[in-house]
């Protein structure tokens, strides 16, 4: 067992890392002092196998939880579902001090997480992630939202979890192509913060699909480094940006490829390939750099390679990027394994990148 604290003054919280947690998550609420009803958020898909579980361990504590399924998908991340939810809770009534668990991947973690932000102006919630990707990355920082018709994460608030509780063995269900996504957000970690995880995932590149204890280190070693960052810059106000590696080019490619056909993962991979070919254009680092990345993102069996989009698109879609500052294009930038820094590019700079 793994314990890593994201340290927030009085809202710090643990994030426990163990085989077999799924069971003992009611137990673990009730050591953190949480008392009344609680509620379970789940998807069917993720329910149907891992719920029973979750509340008879809530059961055996004492808690008298509730179960909320919403529909599984990307789509389900709305104002209309959370408020489905909201309607739950008012019907349970369920009392200011109640838990929620957030049982699911990043998008049940992130729509309860925004319920739990607002219903009777925050209620405690629980991150329980089943995703590679929602373990080593959206569980962990508090970001939560719901999507806008007019964009991703659009509505949302920075709300921190009381404690994240990760099973690594809940990825033995989760398909190969989410696992493989999932793995992106971990590459990310070694090349923006740890050489030396780097050099560990390269080494170890061909085994993760095992989901063996290699699995296991890599998901601490993304949370310590996540818990850091977030530590030091809760609400992205400089140092937090650097998780965006590869996100600027990435949501470009998610939105036009049109969504789906992109997983977000698969996405931020060729995000990152791009920002390491973009960093070298400047001059930021050399060629070997970006051979090195690509070739860690290619054995990991993630693509690098861009769609055929075309250079105007590529920058109106960056330019509607919730990160974009005052309509400049901010990047996430390479200048050695373990080290990147952010900075602005002028978009002639960016565009003769993207020709070239
Ligand atoms: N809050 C943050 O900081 C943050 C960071 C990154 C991404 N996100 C958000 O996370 C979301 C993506 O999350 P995701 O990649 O986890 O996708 P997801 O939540 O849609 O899960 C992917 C699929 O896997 C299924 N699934 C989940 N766990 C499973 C398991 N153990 N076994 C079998 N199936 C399982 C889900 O039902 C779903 O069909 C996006 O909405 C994104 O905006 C948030």
């Amino acid at each position: 067992m793994r314990t890593i604290n994201v340290e927030l003054g009085d809202r710090s919280y643990p994030i426990v890392i163990k085989r077999g947690v799924l069971t003992q998550i009611g137990s673990r609420m009730s050591e953190l002092g949480l008392k009344g009803k609680a509620a379970v958020v789940t998807n069917p898909t993720v329910g149907d196998i891992y719920a029973d579980r979750v509340m008879k361990g809530l059961k055996a504590a004492g808690y008298k939880p509730i179960l909320i399924t919403v529909p599984d998908g990307e789509e389900y991340k709305s104002i209309k579902e959370a408020s489905s939810i909201y309607d739950s809770l008012i019907t349970h009534k369920m009392e200011r001090g109640s838990p929620i668990v957030a049982l699911g991947g990043g998008v049940i973690g992130d729509i309860t997480g925004f319920v739990a932000s607002t219903y009777l102006r925050g209620v405690p919630y629980i991150q329980v992630p089943t995703t590679l990707l929602s373990q080593v990355d959206s569980s962990v920082g508090g970001k939560t939202a719901v999507n806008h018709p007019l964009g991703k994460n659009l509505i949302g608030a920075f709300y921190q979890p009381r404690a994240v509780y990760i099973d690594p063995d809940v990825l033995s269900t989760l398909p190969e192509r989410e696992v493989r996504a999932g793995m992106a957000e971990v590459i990310k970690y070694g090349v923006i913060w740890d050489k030396d995880f780097f050099g560990f995932l390269l080494k170890y590149s061909g085994i993760f699909f095992k989901l063996g204890r290699e699995m296991t280190r890599a998901i601490e070693r993304s949370c310590e480094i996540k818990a850091e960052v977030v530590g030091k810059d809760e609400t992205e106000q400089g140092l937090r940006s650097i998780l965006n590696l590869g996100h600027t080019f990435g949501h470009a490619i998610e939105t036009g490829a049109g969504y789906g056909t992109f997983k977000h993962g698969e996405a931020v991979a060729i995000g990152m390939a791009m920002a390491a070919g973009l960093s070298v254009k400047l001059g930021l680092c050399g060629a070997d750099v970006k051979d090195r990345i690509e070739g860690l993102i290619n054995s990991i069996g993630l693509p690098i390679k861009p769609p055929g989009l075309s250079a105007e698109a590529f920058i109106e879609s960056m330019k509607l990027d919730k990160k974009v500052a005052e309509s400049r294009l901010r990047f996430v930038l390479i200048t050695e394994i373990g080290k990147v820094i952010l900075r602005e590019v002028g978009e002639d700079d960016v565009r003769a990148f993207l020709e070239s």
